[in-house]
């Protein structure tokens, strides 16, 4: 019988053998069976019993249960999955991601979490140096899209000292953002409760990139207008097109106008670790906060992401509340919890802070410029086929093109339904086109010739279709 209880003194666990076996079946199912099996939703429910029952089952019942649920799911470390910003598998962070999950630790104290609060100390200086934040330090969120709430909310704080207190006065605080931007952005400024309306989006130019000209411009026009420019962010790696707003210029701008510079690079902040492409960066040491999510190119299980400050205290400042039934041991150095906006909060350090410790500044190095030049090659197959038309030269590790004449998104949908490989669709320049995110480093060659082959071929057997808008 397996137990899943804590064992008793000389006893042992028989937890482990039977999740060892479901991991082999999923790992045999990422070599062997396609990325996903297509199932409508009605299926799916007929396929595996997924009821919550009256009377509970046998814990090898529920495994089998487990096995089941977890052979159905879409798989993200097949080397046919190019749909998202994240892919893959890193071992070591796979073990280290279920060794967090063993321990099952709250991040809010020392006195909970012991070497994790650490761990999670040394990380948000590490990253914050490589992104030229001498004295800074970051935080682990639920994600890229909290990482900017959390951002933006300081920026707010820092422009309405009272706002933490009072609450915010109703006067019109105005955001500045690429064109291309990610939408958390607007939904942080609902959330926020300054409104959408407080988001104003600056055109890009030919590359994608955020236009500083545009937006000097539109600052300047909303402060006629009677706005408080409060915050500028700049995306590094746009969700579609992968592209790096100008952090230079940008930041020229922020300084003129006394703004919080923040900057999302939830996708493109791990090129920072790339000698060979962190150009894109150049700027960064001159922002005031720093989203980057390492479940995206660092390749480690979601969620992982990380907000960083320039300023040491900023983190405890803006989201610190006492609470004495939790704050009782050490300093608040070390209770985490005073610098997050969560209560209890999961161990995410920990799988990012193994696969480090394994691959090292320089593996990580390599990793990045992997995934480069793993886009440059897939690009060159398109720029090759004259059935097909690259968007634009790629920016970093997205990959934005059409198979000529034929719709995009059918063609997505197809090869889904067929089974060959996942990958979405975008829009780029006003047209419905195919983005490939190359994210997982252990794709090869051969792979990207059997996407790319099979793309095209599904591609020729849909009828006809327009792209445009
Ligand atoms: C540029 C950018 N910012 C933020 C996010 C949000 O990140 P997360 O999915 O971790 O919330 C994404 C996600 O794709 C993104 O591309």
């Amino acid at each position: 019988m397996t137990t899943f209880a804590t064992p008793g003194a000389g006893q042992q666990s028989t937890l482990t053998p039977r999740l060892i076996e479901l991991a082999h079946a999923l790992f045999e199912a990422e070599q062997t069976a396609p990325v996903s099996r297509f199932r409508t939703p009605e299926e799916m429910c007929r396929a595996i019993e997924l009821a919550i029952p009256e009377k509970g089952s046998s814990p090898e019942r529920v495994m089998d249960l487990l096995e089941d649920v977890a052979l159905a799911t879409p798989r993200t470390a097949s080397r046919r999955f190019f749909n998202q910003l994240f892919a893959g598998r890193h071992d070591i962070a796979s073990a280290a991601e279920i060794v967090a999950v063993l321990l099952n630790s709250s991040m809010y104290t020392y006195k909970a979490a012991g070497p994790h609060v650490l761990i999670e100390k040394e990380l948000g200086e590490h990253m914050g140096r490589k992104v030229g934040y001498d004295d800074g330090e970051g935080i682990f969120t639920p994600g890229g899209s909290l990482s900017n709430f959390a951002g933006i909310m300081i920026a707010r704080n820092e422009f309405n000292e009272r706002c933490q207190q009072d609450g915010h006065d109703g006067s019109w605080l105005t955001l500045y953002s690429s064109e291309l931007d990610h939408y958390s952005i607007a939904k942080n400024l609902a959330m926020l409760g300054l409104g959408r309306r407080s988001l104003r989006k600056v055109a890009t130019d030919e590359r994608g990139r955020m236009r500083a000209d545009a937006l000097r411009d539109a600052i300047k026009r909303d402060i006629e207008e009677g706005a408080k420019p409060f915050c500028i962010n700049a995306t590094c790696g746009t969700t579609v097109l992968g592209a790096y707003d100008p952090l230079d210029e940008i930041a020229d701008v922020a300084e003129e106008f006394g703004v919080w510079f923040h900057v999302d690079g939830a996708f493109g902040g791990s090129t920072a670790l790339s000698a060979k492409h962190r150009d894109h960066l150049k700027g960064s040491e001159r922002s005031d906060s720093f989203t980057w999510d390492a479940h995206k190119m660092m390749g480690v299980p979601l969620s992982c992401s990380v907000i960083l400050t320039k300023d040491k205290g900023l983190l405890r400042k803006h989201f610190s509340e006492s609470a004495s039934y939790l704050f009782q041991s050490d300093e608040d150095e070390l209770n985490h919890g005073v610098k997050s906006m969560q209560c209890g909060r999961r161990n995410d350090c920990l799988k990012l802070w193994a696969a480090w410790q394994h691959l090292g500044d320089e593996g990580y190095a390599r990793k990045i410029d992997r995934l480069y030049d793993l886009a440059r090659s897939f690009a060159e197959r398109v720029k090759k086929d004259p059935r097909c038309t690259l968007s634009k030269e790629p920016e970093s590790v997205n990959v934005c093109f059409e198979v000529t004449g034929k719709p995009s998104d059918l063609i997505c949908e197809t090869l889904r339904q067929q089974q060959k490989s996942l990958v979405g669709f975008g829009i780029v320049d006003g047209r419905r086109v195919i983005r490939a995110a190359f994210v997982n480093a252990d794709v090869d060659e051969a792979d990207l010739d059997d996407f790319f082959d099979n793309l095209v071929e599904v591609a020729m057997t849909l009828p006809d279709g327009d792209n445009a808008l």
